[in-house]
């Protein structure tokens, strides 16, 4: 197979991680880089670096890009790129709000070229083992699923202006992906309610969110999170898949989720259950079941690996704008409900129902 000639749009941090991911995929190659601020990640890999996209296309000969430049330019990047043809992997969030993912998909829809969303959790090999065991109905009707994510940012991190400010919380910052999750692993979201906190760093942003959640098929969920709690709980410490910048606990589970027939844990995968032959009672004791978590597969590898899937139209994208914009109406709608202590209904995209 020939490697799919990729470029990186936006050179900062995450514009680092793809370009490593692109050099050691033996499917990719990294052939340009375009940040109109930064010559440095292109000398470090030796490409050439473009101040703007019109000089990148008219320049590089293209299979796809990475688009991972400030929140703020998603959608217009990837609207340049979709009428350029080039397929995109689109770094998260989707889009600033709904409105304005909307207007995404709207061109999406006009000019029919496939975007990835950047929400990586979904690659990870432990997510792809724990869904199979959900779909394959080991846990019966599932009822609960409780998701924790605590953590301790160190106080040097709110020395940046814009982390001290709402908007730039532990919920849009880092729960993002916990929701992805949540709702790749047990269906849509009906409604929410939230309560937040600012007690422990006492600053504008809060440090503390409790999230009520009523799935579609009827289950209830919680997701307790906080960046001000030392506790090893949360997918970035019992994961290995961000251990540059998280200490690992990988004998925990930050994930419990709970129905008719069994329980799992996640990412170590304890499955419970009764012993067939017994009754169904709390006072059988459970049966612990253990499948072994496939912690070894880079989860940016896999990115990759799809991505170049979608460009060769071998896969739909397992994150597309139409997916991803449902994380963007929950965040918003989370917030809501946290202001106004009220029950918040996700509103329904009819372009949803159409296409599912
Ligand atoms: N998937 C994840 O877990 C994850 C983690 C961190 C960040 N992200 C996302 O990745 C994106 C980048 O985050 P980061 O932490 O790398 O930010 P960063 O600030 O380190 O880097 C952003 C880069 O974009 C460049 N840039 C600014 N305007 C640009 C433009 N118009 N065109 C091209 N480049 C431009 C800047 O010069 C900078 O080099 C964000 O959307 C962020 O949400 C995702």
């Amino acid at each position: 197979m020939q490697a799919k000639k990729i470029a990186i749009i936006g050179a900062g941090v995450m514009g680092k991680k793809h370009a490593q991911t692109i050099v050691k995929h033996p499917h990719a190659e990294l052939v340009a880089v375009c940040d109109p601020f930064s010559d440095v990640l292109a000398q470090e890999f030796n490409v050439p670096n473009y101040k703007d996209l019109e000089e990148l296309f008219n320049n590089a000969e293209l299979d796809g890009v990475v688009i991972a430049n400030p929140n703020r330019f998603h959608v217009s990047t990837a609207i340049q790129c979709m009428e350029y043809g080039i397929t995109c992997l689109l770094e998260k969030p989707l889009a600033l709000n709904t409105e304005e993912a909307l207007s995404l998909i709207e061109v999406q829809q006009k000019l029919n070229v496939p975007i990835l969303v950047g929400h990586h959790r979904r690659h990870n090999k432990i997510i792809q083992q724990a869904k199979e065991i959900i779909d394959a109905g080991s846990l019966g009707q599932i009822n609960t699923f409780n998701a924790l994510w605590s953590v301790y940012k160190p106080d040097s991190y709110f020395d940046i202006e814009w982390h001290r400010v709402a908007g730039a919380g532990v919920l849009a910052i880092n729960l993002v992906h916990d929701l992805d999750l949540m709702r790749y692993l047990n269906g849509e979201i009906e409604s929410v309610q939230a309560m937040t906190s600012t007690k422990n760093r006492s600053l504008e942003v809060e440090d503390t969110i409790s999230i009520l959640v009523r799935f579609k098929n009827g289950s209830l969920g919680t997701l307790l999170a906080s960046d001000a709690a030392v506790s090893p709980w949360g997918w970035d410490q019992n994961t290995e898949e961000n251990k540059n910048s998280f200490a690992v606990s990988p004998d925990q589970d930050c994930y419990f989720i709970s129905g008719s027939e069994g329980a799992l844990s996640i990412p170590n995968l304890e499955y419970w259950n009764y012993p067939k032959d017994q009754l169904k009672s709390w006072a059988t004791p459970l049966i612990k079941n253990k499948v072994e978590p496939n912690k070894e597969e880079d989860v940016y590898i896999n990115q990759l690996t799809h991505f170049i899937d979608v460009i060769d139209g071998k896969a739909e994208p397992i994150s597309s704008p139409k997916d991803a914009i449902q994380n963007i109406q929950l965040l918003e709608c989370i917030e809501q409900a946290a202001n106004t202590q009220r029950t918040v209904h996700i509103e329904h995209l009819e372009f949803l129902q159409k296409t599912a």
